[in-house]
């Protein structure tokens, strides 16, 4: 065995599940999100679920205001939207406005669904943890709900520089 930067060590966990990390914005009352890789459930019983955001980023700020946030996880037809709501900053543009995702009403809070996702979860601010250079948040889930028959889009890592992304097939 040869010792590897960590990087590399790090790279190694892919495919990866990407999801929509969605808040709302009270200050320009609009909702607004990001992507995350980082993500993770987290105890069963209650259903909890976590992403690690960096501290430089926008969406954690609203998440820490509002106390909710929504999960979302895309198909291989929100890829485009993707790559907007992946690298660009939510109180720069408005990301719901530039992609027209399209979103529907949550039963519990104030944050869209994406429509066209496999899988959305509304989550409710259980805690927050500092690591590093992300936070930690982990929310309750208090609702669930599942586009039947949609595939669910995986990370694959980067090929020539650019970020490849493949759709798994769920039962
Ligand atoms: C595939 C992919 C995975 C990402 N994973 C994370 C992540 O786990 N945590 C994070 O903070 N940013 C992650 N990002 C970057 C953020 O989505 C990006 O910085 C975004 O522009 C932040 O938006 P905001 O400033 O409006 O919050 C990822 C981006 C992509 C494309």
């Amino acid at each position: 065995m040869k010792t590897v930067p960590i990087s590399e060590a790090f790279d190694i966990f892919k495919p990866e599940n990407v999801v929509f990390v969605i808040s709302y914005d009270r200050k320009l009352k609009r909702p607004s999100g990001m992507v995350a890789g980082w993500s993770m459930k987290c105890s069963s019983d209650p259903k909890l679920f976590s992403v690690a955001l960096w501290e430089k980023g926008y969406t954690h700020k609203l998440i820490r205001d509002t106390k909710e946030f929504v999960i979302a996880v895309p198909d291989k037809s929100l890829e485009k939207a993707l790559n907007v709501f992946g690298t660009r900053h939510g109180d720069e543009i408005d990301k719901f406005k530039v992609t027209r995702i399209a979103t529907q009403k949550a039963k519990h809070i104030n944050v869209p669904l994406l429509s066209d996702a496999t899988i959305n979860m509304e989550c409710e601010l259980e805690q927050e943890l500092k690591t590093g250079d992300h936070i930690i948040f982990v929310g309750k889930v208090l609702a669930a709900y599942r586009n039947e028959g949609k595939k669910v889009l995986l990370n694959m890592g980067k090929k020539e520089g650019k970020r490849v992304f493949q759709e798994f097939l769920l039962k």
